[in-house]
């Protein structure tokens, strides 16, 4: 499998570091035996069209590498464009930042690799928030798979969850929190009784939090999560614009002990049923969601089975890694599945 990796940041070296470690194991179990043959960041490429020396991946994927100190196979003037019609290669790995307002450049970049045939496979919220439908269709018009585990959760596998493990169960509606900073923030309030500023503080000094917040405790972030799982899981067309969104700024100390006072606990709430919103609201303090620090959960609501909860962490470089090579196997395992149709077709098995 011949892979191009745009943006090597942390989830992009970490996918690399985990593709090279693992490389035995992905053969052996899965058949998978993967190439890098660019990897793309913001000051020019990689390339090697015979793949990147699993060495050279591993340097380059070191904490403050860089990847023009590789002379040898650095191209500062490398276009995304033109390699993805220059080189062969099957599938896009895109990690850039994540931007709801414009959705790019994650959004040019899945565009362009599906209408040159090439499956992606991306961790970026962006564009799938603000034109998910669209993009479904590119995908499905180009004959495609667009991948995208690691937008939801990290590596806390809540899309395959309800996709892959719920056949034959109707779901309902479903409710989580799909954000770490902010549930560490209300959960540092609750148990120590801080006043929003003096938590976020603390998320700031732990690495929790950003600089600039906003994304987080507004909550545009679970609200592009919300998105994406209304859209892949529940089937609605829907881009965040479509949502009511509260954030966690007006959350008063007060309002947590009366909560506490009940038996309850507020926590920054997305929920798709009747509604679509992400919210702070008060749940009982024994329902399932209620996981502290920076633990992501999510609750299915389904016909045959009642609740159904998943509870792990929602970030990390390592973590979101884990789902990037998830969506590599999957889309290795439709080759298999393909071929397998075909010989069938042809009375070949
Ligand atoms: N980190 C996590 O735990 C996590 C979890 C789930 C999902 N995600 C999502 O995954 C994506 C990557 O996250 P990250 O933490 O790896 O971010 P990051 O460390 O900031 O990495 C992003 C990389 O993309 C590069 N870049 C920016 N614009 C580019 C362009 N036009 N072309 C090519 N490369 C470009 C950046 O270069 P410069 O630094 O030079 O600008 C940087 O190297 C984001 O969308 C994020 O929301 C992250």
């Amino acid at each position: 499998m011949r892979l191009m990796v745009v943006g090597f940041g942390v989830v992009g070296r970490s996918s690399v570091r985990a593709l090279c470690e693992r490389r035995e194991e992905l053969r052996r179990k899965f058949g998978l035996n993967p190439k890098v043959v660019a990897i793309i960041d913001i000051n020019g490429a990689l390339v090697d069209s015979k793949g990147i020396s699993p060495d050279t991946l591993l340097r380059a994927s070191e904490r403050g590498a860089k990847i023009e100190d590789f002379k040898d196979i650095f191209n500062p003037e490398a276009k995304l464009s033109d390699l993805l019609s220059d080189l062969d290669c099957e599938v896009m790995v895109e990690t850039t930042p994540t931007n709801l307002s414009t959705g790019q450049p994650g959004l040019d970049h899945l565009k362009l690799a599906m209408k040159n045939g090439v499956h992606v496979v991306t961790t970026n919220k962006g564009p799938l928030a603000l034109a998910m439908p669209a993009l479904l269709e590119l995908a499905e018009h180009n004959r495609v798979r667009l991948k995208f585990s690691g937008t939801v959760g990290g590596g806390t596998p809540m899309l395959d969850l309800a996709k892959k493990c719920m056949d034959g169960l109707r779901i309902e509606s479903f409710m989580g929190i799909l954000n770490g900073t902010t549930n560490y923030i209300l959960s540092k309030m609750d148990s120590e009784g801080v006043s929003f500023l003096a938590a976020l503080d603390e998320a700031r000094s732990k690495g929790y939090a950003e600089a600039d917040p906003s994304y987080d405790v507004d909550a545009l972030d679970p609200a592009a999560k919300l998105v994406i799982m209304a859209n892949w899981v529940m089937g609605k067309k829907l881009s965040i614009r479509d949502l009511r969104i509260t954030g966690i700024r007006d959350v008063r100390p007060e309002e947590i002990n009366k909560a506490r006072s009940e038996g309850k606990i507020i926590k920054l709430i997305a929920s798709c049923g009747e509604r679509q919103e992400v919210a702070p609201m008060a749940i009982p303090r024994d329902h399932p969601l209620n996981v502290s620090g920076t633990l992501n959960a999510l609750t299915f609501r389904t016909d045959l089975a009642g609740e159904i909860t998943i509870i792990g962490k929602g970030a990390g470089g390592q973590e979101t890694a884990s789902a990037v090579l998830r969506d590599l196997i999957d889309i290795r395992k439709s080759y298999t599945r393909q071929a397998l149709t075909q010989a069938q077709k042809f009375g070949r098995t």
